[in-house]
């Protein structure tokens, strides 16, 4: 996929969440904001309650872009037949994209009335989805191969260039601004002790100061606009490398734990959906079929 067609891909999918949902809202706001009581006598009410031909509907779609959207991801993560099936990162944007808009529906096929059983797999369902955002963050601090791997440590640390032999080659600065521009880019001992979270904190802000310190020099050389802003592209790279090498390990290490929680979540809610569904079908619910 090129990267045009690539931000078509996201485009269009974020247009459609984004449109349902504002039609969701748009048509149903009236029906949902009815008391449940007074509901009953609502013009919408034989539409959209969860047994109604758009209420069920929802429920039904949902679902089925859930169990898509999870199953197509783990076939192509697992199934080596699958491998050039496309790149697995724009497969986990799809898992994303359905998983996002599977439970939209589904939160409107219960008219958002959380009673019986069910209820516990509407939780476990917003447990995934939360869980899922957590996990994509976690799952982007983690340097990957185009393919979707996850690096090692030492190939982490080939990825990092000589920037110092990189800027003297190509641009005519001083020697001293080779000097600031190369330490700003190196790991500061300043910032090495503490937990992970306040050395998180205080190395955001050691590299800002870096980068105005780089920008200030950078301004002291007669270089072209095009010249800065490539050297300070290289810069920021350095530095966004730096961070992930320092947080690789722990990243890794929570992105494991992440799969622990993350995956039985999504089992509950589809143990107990299933139940969910024989026991309406019992029932003699046939949406409009
Ligand atoms: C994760 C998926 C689903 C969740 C979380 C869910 C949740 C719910 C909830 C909370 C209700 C309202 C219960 C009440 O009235 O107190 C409901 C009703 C209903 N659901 Fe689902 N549902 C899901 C999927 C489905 C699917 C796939 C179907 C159909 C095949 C379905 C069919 C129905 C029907 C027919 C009702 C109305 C039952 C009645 O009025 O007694 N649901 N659902
Ligand atoms: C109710 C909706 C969702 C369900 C049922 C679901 C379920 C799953 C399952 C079963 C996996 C595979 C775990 C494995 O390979 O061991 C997975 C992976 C993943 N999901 Fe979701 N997910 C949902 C929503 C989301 C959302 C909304 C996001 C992000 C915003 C997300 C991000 C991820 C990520 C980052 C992975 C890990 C990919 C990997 O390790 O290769 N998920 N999800």
């Amino acid at each position: 996929m090129t990267k045009i067609s690539h931000r078509l891909f996201i485009s269009v999918m974020a247009v459609i969440v984004i449109s349902v949902t504002i039609m969701l809202i748009y048509y149903g706001t009236s029906y949902y904001n009815t008391s449940m009581e007074e509901r009953f006598y609502h013009t919408d009410h034989k539409l959209l309650k969860p047994s109604g031909p758009w209420g069920h509907g929802f429920g039904i779609v949902g679902s089925l872009f859930m169990f898509i959207g999870v199953s197509s991801y783990m076939i192509r993560k697992r199934v080596r037949a699958f491998a050039r099936w496309g790149l697995l990162k724009h497969w986990l944007e799809f898992h994303i994209f359905l998983c996002t808009l599977g439970p939209i529906l589904v939160l409107f096929h219960t008219a958002f009335k959380f009673g019986g059983i069910v209820s516990i797999s509407f939780w476990s369902m917003v447990a995934v989805f939360l869980s899922g955002v957590i996990g994509r963050f976690i799952y982007i601090q983690i340097p990957r191969s185009i393919e979707g791997r996850e690096l090692s440590l030492s190939e982490v640390r080939d990825l990092k260039s000589d920037i110092s032999d990189i800027i003297k080659n190509n641009y005519s600065l001083s020697q001293e601004s080779v000097s600031i521009i190369t330490k700003s880019t190196q790991k500061k001992a300043e910032v090495i002790s503490g937990n992970i979270f306040s050395r998180t904190f205080r190395k955001y802000f050691v590299d800002r100061r870096n980068v105005r310190n780089v920008k200030k020099k950078l301004k002291q050389n007669k270089l072209s606009r095009k010249e800065s802003n490539q050297i300070l592209k290289l810069v920021n790279n350095e530095i966004s490398l730096n961070r992930r090498i320092e947080r690789l390990t722990t990243m890794q290490n929570l992105f494991k734990y992440w799969h622990v929680a993350h995956l039985p979540f999504a089992l509950i809610m589809l143990i107990i959906m299933i139940i969910h569904v024989a026991v309406t079908l019992t029932f003699g619910y046939r949406w409009i079929f």
